[in-house]
Formats: structure tokens, sequence, C-alpha cells
């Protein structure tokens, strides 16, 4: 390693110096392109990247051309490594120093440079120390390098490692990701046991929404509201990966997200911080269960840290730009949340966030997560991301990109190999404090001693309890159940939802996804089995209506512009009492670097709905995508409308349990939809401005556009219901919640239809008055209500002081509203109930000025 890094230098300084190699060199092509890079960083890259040129050296027909080289070498190399050093030291000196000024700002100025957890006086802390005192400097390296495994990759693969398995018995690894399967995960343990000191490995995967049963999609899960079922959905996915030899998912992703053409939109909760970071507790909760150690428990993983839903444009790795106070407000919550809820580790995200790299982002890694949040678990960094420090432009090479990082408090390198490769030559050059690498190496080791790996390095290794735990049927059931309380019915006019399986005699079912089974799983399945019985739409109707003549029409593709089958599709309307039509995206649609900037149904699904509508039958449309899709026309002319989202395994089931009303759908929207690309980003937490507009139609020097409307298609919390709830007798007091100064908001509850039902009651915060200004409206509380047909329910929902709290520009957390109201709704744009304005909240008692 050191060779070859001694020969990148060596080229570095022939292509500063432009002297050529003299004689027949075979990789002379390797060297012209390199030296044809515009900056020297790239060419360093490119030649540190290339593995046979260390052969060219050793290979040229001059030994001259060595010697010249070497001494040309020894004269500038100092003046070259200074510079790039000075450089890189500048740089990071200017990013801390920024970084501190913002932290000297809101007064978190952290004066410990690493939190200390490798010390510590609780038993695992001195089991820790212990260890890291018999470990050479290599081993401690070691153990911040993670590996992807041989078979899979998520990300793309830069450099390949020959030998992994040499390379862990060799102390060199210490966590491996993609390796799965008892048996192959076995394989990589039992090389790790070889290795001198024989520390575990640790064995991560995304396990984003189940690992064998795939549940529905993380957005999908968040517009259940139900963080109980949530919580188990990340139950169930957790004991099945760690029967199948796993201790480490990279979920929950938290990141808020304002703009559906993100293709990660998919992963995460949602545009609201509230919302989200209910979400996120739920997930680390269901997925590290009774605690780490456990058997059917993994650690989680907070995603990606910080502010990567915020990618400009919505493309995906894109840079994020924004005042810390909406940092504070938006993005940070349910990081905060996860962190509260006892999440083991951390991942950087890939962006860059105020002009610094997430992965070298001392402000966020280590006076935020590691300081003020006083975090003890580890930071991974995301998928080769400390290598791509030298794309951002941040620093000049890997080695750079190795120190900014290590120092910035990412403690494990994923994929990108930059630690294992210079951290040494770092701590011998003495440009990085080798304490450094023990606090990494102490946070990573903890972990292990918690998941009790030294106990039993093959605790999570056992074929039977894999056998018997994949694919229980009970699981099937708790997953068709959550993709039922998933799906949103976003329009039912006259109702001609739910369906009657007995007397619905033909059914056309139409569209390019009635049969889709596969594709229900979404974008972030990898472990699918290939003798998995996944049930379509198709299935599901079948299932519940057996007496129904059913008749198939694909009518298109999802993403073509052929119309070959409208015709089929017609006729097949034609004869049929009622249409089904199931259309929507493709699984790889919508995921990482699944970006699209136009987000109406793809292909020619709209005018497939158009001509199936001018049949005059009734038609039921059923979407399924990652992300809110734009469809007005439908929304406008088609009666029925269900997003079913991505639903999982069990998806189809459960579709037709809500199509035929033996589910009654409860589900809310997490995030707005919004009626054109060009109102994104679209979010009901806005502020007012000082021209806001009250139409459509009030637009003279108003805030919004000329040509398109500033209304979303459904907004944030929408959702119907086969029953109607009605809202009445709205009360608050101040009270103590946990042991807190609260605020309790009652009102009545009544289930007004002739069927049970569920409510997502909503309760929200007008901000009338506020400096720093509020959002118009924010998301403070929720409870989800079941209801017998005609019951009523008393409902409570308590608000601390401190949830209500925002920061002021100093990023302290102590602003109450002057002026404001609380509202009771069904959804953001449907609000049933308000309290009188009430000036001085907390200071005055209840009552208010109307
Ligand atoms: C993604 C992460 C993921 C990692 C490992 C990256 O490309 O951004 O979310 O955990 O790959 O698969």
């Amino acid at each position: 390693m050191i060779e070859r890094d001694k020969n990148s230098r060596v080229l570095l300084l022939q292509s500063y110096a432009g002297i050529e190699l003299q004689g027949d060199c075979p990789y002379k092509s390797c060297y012209a392109k390199a030296a044809s890079y515009g900056n020297a960083a790239n060419r360093l890259d490119h030649i540190s990247r290339s593995r046979s040129f260390y052969d060219c050296l050793r290979n040229p027909s001059s030994f001259m051309t060595i010697i010249t080289f070497m001494a040309l070498w020894t004269a500038l190399l100092s003046c070259n490594i200074c510079a790039a050093n000075g450089l890189a030291k500048g740089l990071i000196k200017q990013s801390v120093s920024q970084q501190v000024r913002a932290t000297n700002d809101h007064q978190t100025v952290q004066n410990n440079f690493m939190t200390d957890t490798t010390g510590g006086k609780d038993a695992t802390g001195r089991k820790v120390q212990a260890l890291l005192s018999k470990m050479t400097l290599e081993e401690k390296i070691g153990q911040l390098n993670q590996y992807n495994g041989d078979w899979a990759a998520t990300g793309p693969v830069t450099r390949t490692v020959q030998d992994k398995l040499q390379q862990i018995r060799e102390g060199k690894v210490g966590a491996v990701l993609n390796i799965t399967g008892t048996a192959h995960v076995r394989q990589f343990q039992q090389a790790a046991m070889k290795s001198r000191l024989k520390i575990p490995l640790l064995f991560g995967m995304d396990v984003i929404h189940g690992y064998r049963i795939t549940f529905p999609i993380p957005l999908a899960e968040a517009a259940s509201w139900d963080t109980a079922a949530i919580k188990k959905s990340a139950r169930i996915a957790a004991t099945e990966a760690a029967a199948a030899g796993l201790n480490w998912t990279f979920a929950p992703m938290v990141d808020i997200a304002r703009d559906p053409r993100w293709g990660r939109v998919m992963e995460g909760a949602g545009e609201d911080p509230f919302l989200g970071a209910c979400v996120a507790q739920a997930r680390v909760r269901g997925l590290q269960g009774k605690g780490l150690g456990s058997l059917d428990a993994v650690m989680a993983c907070a995603k990606h840290f910080a502010a990567y839903g915020a990618a400009i444009g919505g493309r995906d790795y894109n840079s994020a730009d924004m005042s810390l106070r909406t940092l504070w407000e938006v993005y940070l919550p349910p990081f905060l949340a996860a962190e509260k809820a006892g999440v083991a580790t951390f991942m950087n995200a890939f962006n860059d966030l105020n002009g610094v790299p997430a992965t070298a982002n001392r402000y966020l890694l280590r006076d935020v997560l590691k300081g003020q949040w006083g975090f003890k678990g580890f930071v991974v960094s995301d998928w080769g991301s400390i290598g791509e420090l030298v794309q951002h432009g941040y620093v000049m090479n890997d080695q750079q990109a190795a120190a900014a990082a290590l120092e910035a408090g990412c403690d494990m390198d994923m994929e990108s190999h930059s630690y294992i490769r210079y951290l040494k030559q770092l701590v011998q050059e003495k440009k990085i404090d080798p304490a450094l690498i023990d606090d990494a190496a102490g946070r990573i080791l903890r972990k292990k001693f918690e998941l009790g790996l030294f106990v039993d390095p093959y605790r999570f290794i056992d074929s039977t309890r894999e056998r018997l735990t994949l694919n229980k049927p009970e699981n099937n059931a708790a997953a068709r159940d959550m993709a039922r309380k998933s799906m949103v019915l976003l329009k039912n006019k006259d109702h001609l939802l739910p369906l009657s399986a007995a007397t619905t005699q033909c059914i056309a079912l139409i569209g390019p996804l009635v049969k889709a089974k596969k594709a229900l799983k979404g974008f972030w399945s990898l472990n699918i089995d290939p003798n998995e019985q996944i049930p379509s739409l198709w299935d599901g109707i079948q299932a519940e209506a057996p007496k129904a003549r059913l008749c198939y029409a694909k009518g298109c593709n999802i993403n073509d512009s052929l119309r070959l089958g409208f015709q089929e599709a017609i006729e097949a309307a034609q004869k049929a009492d009622i249409v089904i039509m199931a259309m929507g995206e493709a699984p790889d649609m919508t995921g990482e670097a699944k970006s699209r900037s136009n987000i109406h149904l793809p292909g020619v699904q709209a005018d497939l709905i158009k001509a199936v509508v001018a049949t005059g039958k009734p038609v039921v449309l059923v979407l399924m995508a990652g992300r809110p899709l734009i469809f007005n026309w439908a929304k406008g002319k088609v009666p029925s409308i269900l997003y079913a989202w991505w639903s999982g395994s069990q998806g189809g089931l459960a579709m037709a349990d809500v199509l035929f009303g033996k589910y009654n759908p409860s589900a809310k929207l997490p995030i707005t939809f919004p009626k054109s690309e060009g109102q994104i980003p679209i979010y009901y937490a806005h502020y007012n401005t000082g021209r806001p507009a009250t139409s459509d139609s009030d637009k003279l020097y108003k805030t919004g556009y000329i040509d398109l409307s500033i209304f979303p298609a459904f907004a944030f919390g929408h959702g119907l219901s086969y029953t109607t709830f009605s809202y009445s007798h709205f009360s608050w007091h101040y009270c103590t919640y946990q042991n807190q100064p609260a605020i309790a908001v009652s009102f009545a509850l009544k289930n007004t239809g002739k069927i049970a039902g569920a409510e997502v009651a909503q309760l929200y915060i007008h901000n009338i008055i506020s400096r720093p200004l509020r959002p118009v409206k924010a998301l403070k509380g929720f409870k989800k209500v079941m209801l017998a047909a005609g019951a009523s329910k008393n409902v409570t929902i308590y608000i601390t002081r401190q949830s209500i709290l925002s920061y002021n520009e100093k990023l302290e957390k102590n602003v109450l509203p002057q002026r404001c109201q609380f509202l009771i709704g069904s959804a953001s744009d449907d609000i049933r109930l308000k309290s009188a304005i009430i000036d001085h909240l907390f200071e005055k008692p209840p009552g208010g000025t109307r």
C-alpha cells in the first residue's frame, strides 16, 4: 500500500514536471490519461486508483529514468506534499473556523474534541479500553474499514479488493455489508476469527422495509400514522434480518423530503418534522427491540445526516443549502428523535450542506451529534462518500479525504478504502492525532461488545433459527395489515367504493400493474427469494370476489408510447360492471439515483385512463408508486382513487381488502401532492409572507404564479374513509404531562357513518405572530382513533411547552408564539375545530382575544 502510494506521488511529480516516461512502458496510456486530467488532484487520484502502475514503474527500460525521477521527486515532493498538505489543513481549518463560528453563535461550543466513549467508567468502556491497549495501530484502523460483500453492490464499485477474506484474517476489516444468509455470514466471521485478536465483524445491510417479507415502502408506512404498526413492521424486519446473520441495518432513513422529484422520497416519512420524528422513534425502537444483544434485534442507523432530503432541484446527491434555523427546525428533529430513542449508529449524507460535505462536516458530526446530543454510537460514511470529498473539491486526494472525514467525526469508512489506505501513514507523519483513531475504534468496539459478539461471534449465525424465522405466516399477515393501513383513499365520489363481492358480477382489471408481483416490493428489496409467492392485485381480487367474472387487459406498458393495447382495454371495460385500473411507476423509477423531473403518470397511462373513462363505466383507479405522482385529469374525472404506493409482498391482498371493504381505509398523506412540478417544493408548513394569496384568483401582487395554482392536488394529512367523522366540544387547558408544562387539547370525535373506521385526528398550531416567524401551520400532535359506527369518544392530545418552542436566530430553542391558535382537523386543509386566538401562550390562562 505504501509502495503504491509512493508511486502515486512519483507520478504526480511527473505530471507536474511534464516529464514523459521513457522506454517501452506498457502502461503509458494510463499515465497519458492521468496527465490529461485537468488538475493535479484528479491526476493523483486516477493514478493511485490504477493498480497496475506499480508494475509500470518497475519496468521502464532505463534505470536512469528512475534515478532521475527519484532525484526530482525528492527535490519536489516536499514542496508538493507540503503544498497539498497546507491546502488540506487550510481547508480543514477554514471549515472548522466556519463551523466554530456557527456553534459559537448558538452557544454550543464543545471544548472536547472527542467524546470519551472508550475509557468511561462502565464495564463495557473498560473492556473497550483493555482491548484497545492490545491493538496495533493497523488493527485499530482495520476496525474503521467496511467493505462491500463480493456478490451485491448497492453503490458504484470504484475499487476492487482481490482478497477480502485475507484482509479480514489480517484484522484489516471491521465490518462488511451485503453479506447475508447464515452460511455466507459464517464464512466471513470464521475468517475474522483467524485474525490475531479475533475481533468479530459487523454485518450490515439495507433492510429498509422488511428483510424477506416485504412491508410497504417507508413513505407508505408513514401514511398509516400508526406508530405501533410501524414499530411492529420494523420489529419483524429486524427479527428476520438477525436470523439471517445480520446485526446491523442501514435504516431508518429519517430525511425530511419536500420534493417528490427526489427518488429517495420513498424511503423516509415525508415532509413533516413532527410526524418524521414520531416515525423515526418507532422504527428505531422496532429495529433495536429490547436492546442490542437480543437475538432478534439489529443495530439501527439514522441516515443520512444531514439534510440529504433537501437536495437542490430534487437531484439525488445534490447540494443542500439552508439557514441553520431551517436545519434545526425542519431537518434535524427526526435525527434527534432517533438519537433519543437510542439509535446505535448514524450514517452521514452524501451531500454538501452550506458548502461543507456532510462526510467532513465537523459541525454536524462532532459539535452537534457527538457533542451537543452526546451520541455514544458510531458514524459510518455513506457508500464511498469519504473518497467523494475529492470530487466535491473539498480536498486534493484520498489521503486528505481520510484526514478530513476522521477529524470531522466519521468513524467508519464504507467502501472508499481511504481509511485503510491512508490513516496509518497520516498518523506516522503526525498529520492526524492517533487519539482520533482510538475514539473511532472504541465506538465501534463498544457496539460489538453490546451486541454480545465477543461472547459468541456466531450468535447471530444459526441456520435453524434462520429457517424457522423467515417467511412466517403470521408475519405475512402483519405485512398485509401494514399495507392496508398505508393505502390512502384520495377520492371516493358517490361512495363507489367499497365494492360488493356479492353483487359485482363482471370486473375489468386494466393496466400495466394489474398482475405486478415482484414490482410490488419496490426499489429497496434486496433479499428477494426466487420461490416467493407474491400475490398480485389480480390474485387478491380473485380471492376476494370468487364469484365475480374477471377480465384483464394490460392496455399499455408502464413507460413507453405504445397504444396497441388501448382497444382491448376499451372492449374489456365495455363488457364490465366496474373497471379497476392499476397504474403507476415501475419499481426502478423511484429510489436511490432515481430522481425524475417529470412526475406525471409515465408513458401513455394518463391517455389510457381517459380512453377507459370515456366508455362511461365506473372506474376505480389504484395507483402504485414510490412518490407522489401528478394525475390531474384523473383526479377530476375518475370517481374513486386509491393510492396504494409500493405495498410490499402482501400488497395484492391488501389492495383487495380495501377495495372490497374488508378494511376501511384510514391512511393520511405524509407529504403534499403537487398539481404541477412547477409548484415544487410545496408543503403545508410554509410561512405567511407579506403578500399571501387567499385563492387562485387573488393574484395581483400576491405570492403565487400567474399561470399556476398555489394549492396542491392533495394536501398533507388528506385521506378519506368509507365512514365519516364529526368533531365537536373543543377545549384546552394547561397541565403537566411527562413532568413538563404542557397543554391538553380535548375534543369529541364521533363516527357518523354506518361502518367502523379509524380517524387520524390532527392537531396543528396556527402561528399568527412570532419572532422569528414560524410556519402558518405546524403539526404538533395526532391521534389515530378507532370507532364503531355511531360511537364517539373524547380525545385528548397533549403538547408539551418544549414541543411548541422554536429556535431564535441564535439557535436557542426558546421562542413561543406571541399570538396563535390551536386547530384540530382531519387534514391540514380540512380543519374542523379552532380555539380562540391565544396571546402569550403559557404566560396567560386559557381564553383568547377573539
Ligand atoms: C445509500 C445508503 C445505503 C448504502 C449501502 C448508499 O448508496 O445512500 O443509504 O445504506 O448505499 O447500501
